[in-house]
């Protein structure tokens, strides 16, 4: 499946994962939170779906995203015997034993159907604020387990507006600002500024406040919604050549599903199709098609987190070799107590990791060493 989760990635994550936990660090490797800001309906719910590659979130025209949602990936082993293949009896045809969500207000119940998913996530931020457009700084925190996923958080955001409506306080612009820079200010988030293409980019709601916490435009991307809505004969390949507002990592045009197809309940695949036939059969786009859709940010987004991967491993590195040294003296002090069959099992699991481990730190994993920006 095309999503962030690139399988190449996910393997190499997985076995530092295991590496370390065999000698007791674990989670080492804390990957960046992906964060989605822009103005209401401009599509942030649906590139995050896209990227995910499943039919799990709330989409449409008006507010619908109303709390935050913190989607936490969790890479979880296929069960052997079902090797990811088994199906579950749901309404969605993509549902398998191996993948679940759990939301944190209802421990212990595994959701197998995604279109349940969406349903209760509209459930609970009903409960919290009603059905008339209300908004709450309160997360809803979902997990979803999976073999197809990476170990990494997205954050799903209510969009920028100006004028109330409905419940909605008076201060709405100010409450949901406020709200979206508690989540782009940490430091290690990515920040996707999602603007409509039929919308003026020096008016991006999202752009102006991913400037205000990287002005260096070091963690943001710029994603380009809605390029099928444009008017016949305009394009973006101006704000894609850096020629209207520059942004270091650069621009993704995207094309996701519209509000008929979310209607007709058209699935991630066939829009990813038509997302595809959209431009490589455009004039203005055709010649860049590579560099075009979610595909490619999706790419973007893995080559990120390969950065990142490398920058953290040498802090991994030094509490390792700690790590190690303590097993060692711990080891010796053991010395002939221990049975020498557990003794020479757990040196030889000390010399498989550190085989391991430098395999990598060296750069002989072929995943790393193909890494460039
Ligand atoms: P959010 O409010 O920013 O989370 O936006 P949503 O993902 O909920 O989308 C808002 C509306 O815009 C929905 O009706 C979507 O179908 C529609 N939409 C989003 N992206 C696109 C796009 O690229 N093309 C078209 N035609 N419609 C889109
Ligand atoms: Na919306
Ligand atoms: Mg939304």
């Amino acid at each position: 499946s095309i999503n962030v989760n690139d399988p190449t990635l996910i393997s190499l994550v997985n076995k530092l994962q295991d590496v370390f936990s065999t000698v007791g660090v674990h989670n080492p490797i804390d990957l960046p939170q992906i964060v989605v800001v822009g103005s209401q309906s401009s599509g942030k719910s649906s590139v995050l779906e896209n990227i995910v590659g499943r039919d799990f979130l709330p989409r449409g025209s008006g507010i619908v995203t109303r709390r935050p949602l913190i989607l936490q990936l969790i890479n979880k082993p296929a069960s052997p015997e079902t090797n990811g293949d088994k199906k579950v009896e749901t309404t969605d045809s993509e549902s398998n034993v191996d993948e679940y969500g759990e939301f944190l207000h209802i421990p212990n119940q595994k959701f197998y159907d995604f279109n349940k998913i969406r349903e209760e996530i509209v459930r609970e931020t009903e409960t919290k604020v009603g059905k008339n457009a209300g908004i709450s700084p309160a997360p809803i925190n979902l997990r979803i387990y999976s073999p197809n996923v990476l170990t990494l958080t997205l954050v799903d955001l209510p969009g920028l507006t100006r004028v109330p409506v409905g419940d909605q306080p008076k201060d709405i612009e100010k409450q949901i600002t406020d709200m979206v820079l508690k989540h782009i200010s940490k430091p290690n988030a990515i920040i996707l500024a999602v603007t409509s293409a039929n919308q003026d980019l020096a008016n991006s709601d999202g752009l102006k406040l991913a400037r205000q916490v990287d002005p260096e435009g070091q963690r943001t991307i710029g994603v380009l919604s809605k390029i099928d809505l444009m008017d016949e004969g305009t394009d973006v390949v101006d704000i894609l050549a850096g020629r209207i507002i520059p942004l270091r990592l650069g621009y993704v045009p995207v094309v996701n599903r519209g509000q008929r197809d979310i209607e007709n309940k058209r699935p991630i695949a066939y829009a990813l199709e038509a997302e595809k036939a959209f431009f490589e059969n455009h004039k203005a786009y055709r010649n860049k098609a590579s560099y075009c859709g979610t595909p490619y940010l999706a790419r973007k987004l893995n080559l990120i987190l390969m950065m990142h991967i490398k920058q953290t491993l040498p802090d991994i590195k030094a509490r390792i070799s700690s790590s190690l040294q303590k097993y060692t003296s711990e080891l010796s002090q053991l010395g002939d107590s221990l049975l020498g069959n557990s003794t020479s099992i757990i040196m030889n699991m000390i010399t498989e990791f550190s085989n391991e481990y430098r395999t990598v730190l060296e750069g002989k994993s072929p995943e790393l060493s193909s890494v460039e920006l």
